[in-house]
């Protein structure tokens, strides 16, 4: 039997994902174990369903970082490590022409929220670290910290849609709204863009003319549950691999992409 992975969990909300990859893991769907849970939110009802399970658990509240960063930024105190170039030179959240003060503002004040993270996520090592409905984008400042070998991602996130269709706060509100008549989910692996990572797995749902959001939400958790797991196992059993792939464009343009194989 391969040795089991050990999993980090980051939530902001009520943890129903959580709760599947838990249940996985328990009843060995997962070769793995959960080793803790952070939250960004000190309301997290995951939080909870997480002591009650007996795992680790930590809170880094975003919202007073962020509150104390905008009103005092000559005040904020960087991690040492921290190199505002070379996380601007790298991200893919903010387009070019996005006004360079809120950048600058938003990366620094990042920094000081994801050093925290990292502290607290210190005392116990991970193999994977899964976003299971954590809100928050992530800088290259963490994922670098967390990706030591590029070729390696080792942080998988959940999104409420088929990317690259929707990415965002609202995946299956945006998938109702445009009137789509199929929805779905996609794991994939964190980049340094929001919800750009390369895709791991995908699964779809009919939306028919009677459906609500409530509804479609519904469907698309029921087989969130499923996924997470099945995408988490594949990454234990080490069949998740990146290949860069060429591709040329109708119009001769070359591109590059991370993808990933399952072996
Ligand atoms: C899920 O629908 C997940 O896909 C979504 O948040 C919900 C969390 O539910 N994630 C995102 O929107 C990430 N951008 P849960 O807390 O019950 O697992």
């Amino acid at each position: 039997m391969a040795k089991k992975i050990r999993i980090g969990v980051l939530i902001s909300g009520s943890g129903t994902n959580l709760q599947a990859i838990s249940d996985s893991c328990d009843s060995g769907k997962i070769n793995g174990d959960i080793t803790f849970v952070g939250s960004d939110n000190p309301g997290a009802l995951g939080i909870e369903r997480s002591k009650k399970r007996g795992i680790a658990t930590f809170v880094v509240d975003y919202r007073p970082i962020i509150q104390s960063c905008k009103k005092d930024p000559n005040k904020v105190s960087l991690p040492d490590d921290f190199d505002l170039d070379d996380v601007l030179s790298k991200q893919n959240l903010f387009s070019s022409n996005a006004p360079p003060e809120k950048v600058r503002s938003f990366f620094t004040t990042r920094a000081v929220a994801e050093a925290k993270l990292i502290d607290k996520m210190k005392p116990y090592p991970f193999d994977l670290l899964v976003l299971a409905g954590f809100m928050r984008n992530l800088t290259p400042y963490f994922i670098d910290r967390i990706n030591t070998d590029p070729s390696n991602p080792r942080i998988m996130n959940i999104h409420p849609a088929l990317l690259p269709s929707f990415p965002g706060v609202d995946g299956y509100g945006d998938t109702f709204r445009y009137g789509c008549k199929i929805g779905g989910c996609t794991i994939h692996f964190i980049d340094y863009g929001e919800d750009s990572g390369p895709i791991i797995g995908q699964r779809a749902f009919r939306i028919t003319g009677d459906d609500t959001l409530e509804r479609i939400k519904e469907k698309g958790l029921k087989l969130e549950w499923e996924l997470y797991p099945e995408c988490i196992e594949l990454f234990a059993r080490g069949r998740l691999k990146i290949v860069r792939m060429s591709y040329e464009l109708e119009n001769g343009k070359k591109i590059e992409k991370n993808v990933v194989k399952i072996l």
